[in-house]
C-alpha cells in the first residue's frame, strides 16, 4: 500500500469547509486504490496571522517542502485589509509559491456538458471549450523590485527575466504537445519592455517546439476573444498578473468560478487549490462549492502522485453528480434536480468515487 503525505492548508473563509470535503473524496477514492493518504496540517493566512502573528509560519514553509503534495483551500477576507502588506493574508501564499518554487500555474478550463446552460454565454460559444491558462506564478508584477508606498505616489514594478519566461514558456509548450497542439502567448508588447522581452524570448523557446504552433495576442485583445470565441483556444501562455486575470475571466465560461481547480508546480512540491478565493460573504452558511477543491485533489493525485486511475475516479464521480442533477447553489439555476449542501455535494462524490 502506497502511503502518500500530504500538507493541508486549510486557510481562511470557505477554504476549511471546502478542503473537508477534498479529503472526504480522497479518503473514499483510496478505498479501492491500494493507496492511504496522510495528512498533516499547516497555517497560512489571516488564521496562521491571528495565531503566529506571521501569515506564513516557518513551520508551514517546513512541513510542505518535506511532503508528497499541498492541498490548500483559500486565504483572504476584511477583516484583515487595513493590515501592512507583509502581514496580509495574500503575502503568506506569495511567499509560499516563492519558497516551494512554483512557477506555473496550470488552470485548465473545460465545461461540463451538463453544465452548459449555467454560463452567461450561449450555448454554442462554449460548448467544447476546453483550454490551459498556464500562468507565471512567481514573477512579473506581484514579484517586481523596486516597490514603494508613499503618500502621494506609489508604485510596482513588472519585471521578468529572460530565463523566468524561457521555463515558463517551456512548460506552455510541454503542455499543448499533450493537449492541442497550440500555444496563444499574451502579453502587451505594444506598450510594455517586459513583454517585449516576453515576445522575443517565447518565439525562441517556440523553435524547439515545431510541431506547437504559436501565436501572440494583446492582453487586451485577448479579455474580449475569451468571451467571443473561447474555442479558439488550446493552452494560454501568460504573466502572473494577466493570468490571474484572465483565469477568472475565463471560469466563467464553465458556469462558476467554483468549479476551477489549479495546479502550482516548478518546485519539488506541488501545490493543488481552487482558483477562487475564500469568499467571506458566504461562510459558514454551507453553500460553498466544493467542486473546484476536489477537482485540486485529483490534479495532485494525477499529477503529483502519479495515480491517475484514482484521479479518473474523482473526475468521472464530479461527472455523474452533475449529469444527474446536484448542484450547489452558484450553478443551481439551471437543470438541477436537487439542490445541495457543501457537505451533501461532497458526500455524494465521495461515494461515487469510492466505488
Ligand atoms: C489567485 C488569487 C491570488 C492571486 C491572491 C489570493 C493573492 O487571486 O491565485 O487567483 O492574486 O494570485
Ligand atoms: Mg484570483
Amino acid at each position: 500500500m502506497k502511503k502518500y503525505k500530504i500538507a493541508v492548508i486549510k486557510g481562511d473563509g470557505i477554504g476549511p469547509e471546502i478542503i473537508d470535503e477534498a479529503i472526504k473524496v480522497l479518503d473514499a477514492v483510496s478505498i479501492n486504490s491500494d493507496c492511504e493518504f496522510v495528512y498533516t496540517e499547516y497555517l497560512m493566512g489571516g488564521n496562521a496571522y491571528e495565531i503566529t502573528g506571521d501569515p506564513l509560519p516557518q513551520e508551514t514553509i517546513e512541513g510542505c517542502k518535506n511532503s508528497d503534495a499541498v492541498l490548500f483551500g483559500a486565504i483572504g477576507g476584511d477583516q484583515w485589509d487595513s493590515l501592512p502588506r507583509d502581514k496580509r493574508p495574500e503575502s503568506g501564499l506569495l511567499r509560499l509559491r516563492s519558497a516551494l518554487d512554483l512557477y506555473a500555474n496550470f488552470r485548465p478550463v473545460k465545461v461540463y456538458d451538463q453544465l452548459l446552460d449555467a454560463s452567461t454565454l450561449k450555448r454554442e460559444v462554449i460548448e467544447g471549450v476546453d483550454l490551459l491558462v498556464m500562468r507565471e506564478l512567481t514573477g512579473g508584477l506581484y514579484f517586481g523590485q523596486p516597490r514603494e508606498k508613499g503618500e502621494d505616489k506609489a508604485f510596482n514594478t513588472m519585471v521578468y527575466t529572460k530565463d523566468e519566461i524561457i521555463r515558463i514558456a517551456k512548460m506552455a509548450f510541454e503542455a499543448a504537445a499533450k493537449r492541442g497542439q497550440k500555444v496563444c502567448s499574451v502579453d502587451k508588447a505594444n506598450v510594455l519592455e517586459v513583454s517585449q522581452l516576453w515576445r522575443e524570448t517565447v518565439e525562441e523557446v517556440a523553435k524547439d517546439y515545431p510541431e506547437v504552433s504559436l501565436s501572440h495576442m494583446y492582453v487586451d485583445n485577448c479579455a474580449m476573444q475569451l468571451v467571443r470565441d473561447p474555442k479558439q483556444f488550446d493552452v494560454i501562455l501568460t504573466g502572473n498578473i494577466f493570468g490571474v486575470i484572465l483565469s477568472d475571466e475565463a471560469s466563467m465560461i464553465s458556469g462558476s468560478i467554483g468549479l476551477l481547480p489549479s495546479a502550482s508546480v516548478g518546485g519539488l512540491v506541488g501545490l493543488y487549490e481552487p482558483i477562487h478565493g475564500s469568499a467571506p460573504d458566504i461562510t459558514g452558511q454551507g453553500i460553498a462549492n466544493p467542486i473546484a477543491t476536489i477537482a485540486s485533489a485529483s490534479m495532485m493525485l494525477r499529477f503529483a502522485l502519479g495515480e491517475a486511475a484514482a484521479a479518473d475516479k474523482i473526475d468521472s464521480a464530479i461527472d455523474r453528480v452533475l449529469k444527474e442533477g446536484y448542484r450547489t447553489k452558484d450553478i443551481s439555476l439551471y437543470g438541477a434536480k436537487e439542490i445541495c449542501s457543501t457537505t451533501e455535494i461532497g458526500s455524494i462524490i465521495a461515494d461515487y468515487a469510492s466505488k
